[in-house]
């Protein structure tokens, strides 16, 4: 028997301090756990459940649905439409907003969801996650008129985000702006406990994340900073540096939190060529991810400005991302600005 502190109580007690809450937020944040729940069962069962493989269809982005991407979306939709918690959800499996039905009533938030980050890798049974953030609903403030511009908010108006790793254990990783915690599923009475209070990124690492089969597609400030880490010890750097590429990024997120480091998905000349400006979308990837890695004391840039603070142009909107340990991201900024000066002139 385990007597750790619970999600739920976590979250009620973090909701006392908060002076008017209405417990609103609460329960909403309660349903998205109760779906990644729902979820950590489907990824778990996997093949036995016969859901892994493509499903045949394209996303908005062009990338072909797995199975799993499609049921996992649905999850999220059946667990959190109902409450009347939401005004409308947008996630990576769906071009457009979804209001909720007007067959429930609608609330004053906004879901944004990945429900399967990393999905290519479920079929090879590598650690996948959920990603979501929370925002409120602007306008006439009481959310029975969603848009997508509604939608269009900056990172620093999140109310929350988190993530859930289907790892060998199954976490989830939460902040409200009050630091970032981190929970353990307890799959026997199938509730999360609380088993990584007040997470932090370790200050100095050595190790990088990055596919690097897109090198030669880089910018010059990139290919800089990761040529100097794999010199290593012969080069400005003077240090060996480890890497890692897991092509999940909550699970790349996670191992940062756990024992520091930099992950990145930087822009590069293909991304270029088609339009695109970067792999990974702002709203509810780099967003979510850089609030929980700032509340974390790192920091998570595009390379030449903070990411939270840019103001989002569309809903499927792409950005390249930077994150991890503060110092070395810094370092990647200065990298760029020193560039950009160098070629404005
Ligand atoms: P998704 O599965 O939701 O499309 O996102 C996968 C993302 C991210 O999690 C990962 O870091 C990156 O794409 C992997 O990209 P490459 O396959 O290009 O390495
Ligand atoms: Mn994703
Ligand atoms: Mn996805």
């Amino acid at each position: 028997m385990h007597n750790g502190t619970s999600i739920t109580q976590f979250i009620i007690e973090e909701q006392r301090k908060t002076e008017g809450a209405t417990g609103d937020f609460t329960s909403l944040l309660n349903d998205v756990v109760t779906a990644c729940k729902v979820i950590s069962n489907l990824v778990n069962k996997g093949e036995l459940i016969g859901v892994l493989g493509s499903a045949g269809s394209e996303n908005v982005q062009g990338e072909t649905q797995k199975k799993l991407d499609i049921i996992t979306n649905e999850v999220f939709i059946k667990s959190n439409e109902w409450a009347g918690h939401l005004s409308a959800m947008a996630s990576e499996e769906m071009d457009e907003i979804y209001p909720i039905p007007t067959s429930y009533p609608r609330g004053k938030y906004l879901l944004t969801f990945d429900p399967l980050d990393g999905s290519s890798n479920t079929d090879v049974n590598v650690s996948v996650g959920t990603i979501f953030s929370i925002l409120r609903c602007p306008g006439d403030g009481d959310g029975q008129n969603p848009s997508e511009q509604a939608f269009l908010q900056s990172g620093s108006e999140q109310v929350a985000a988190g993530y859930a790793l289907y790892g060998p254990s199954t976490m989830m990783v939460l902040t409200t702006g009050n630091g970032v915690n981190g929970f353990t599923l307890d799959q026997d009475i199938g509730e999360f406990i609380l088993t990584h209070p007040n997470m932090q990124i370790p200050e100095k690492t050595r190790e990088f994340a990055v596919n690097t089969s897109n090198m030669r597609f880089w910018e010059t400030p990139v290919k800089r900073y990761i040529d100097e880490c794999l010199n290593g010890s012969e080069g400005p750097r003077g240090e060996d540096f480890n890497m890692r590429w897991i092509a999940s990024m909550v699970a790349e997120v996670h191992r940062i939190l756990t024992r520091g480091g930099v992950f990145m998905y930087p822009l590069d000349s293909k991304m270029t060529a088609k339009g695109v400006e970067g792999k990974l979308r702002l709203l509810y990837e780099a967003n979510p991810m850089s609030f929980i890695v700032e509340q974390a004391g790192g920091l998570s840039i595009t390379g030449r400005e903070r990411i939270m603070e840019l103001k989002p142009k569309a809903l499927h909107q792409r950005v390249p991302v930077v994150l991890g340990s503060k110092e070395e991201v810094e370092r990647v900024m200065g990298y760029h600005k020193e560039f950009d000066a160098e070629n404005a002139a």
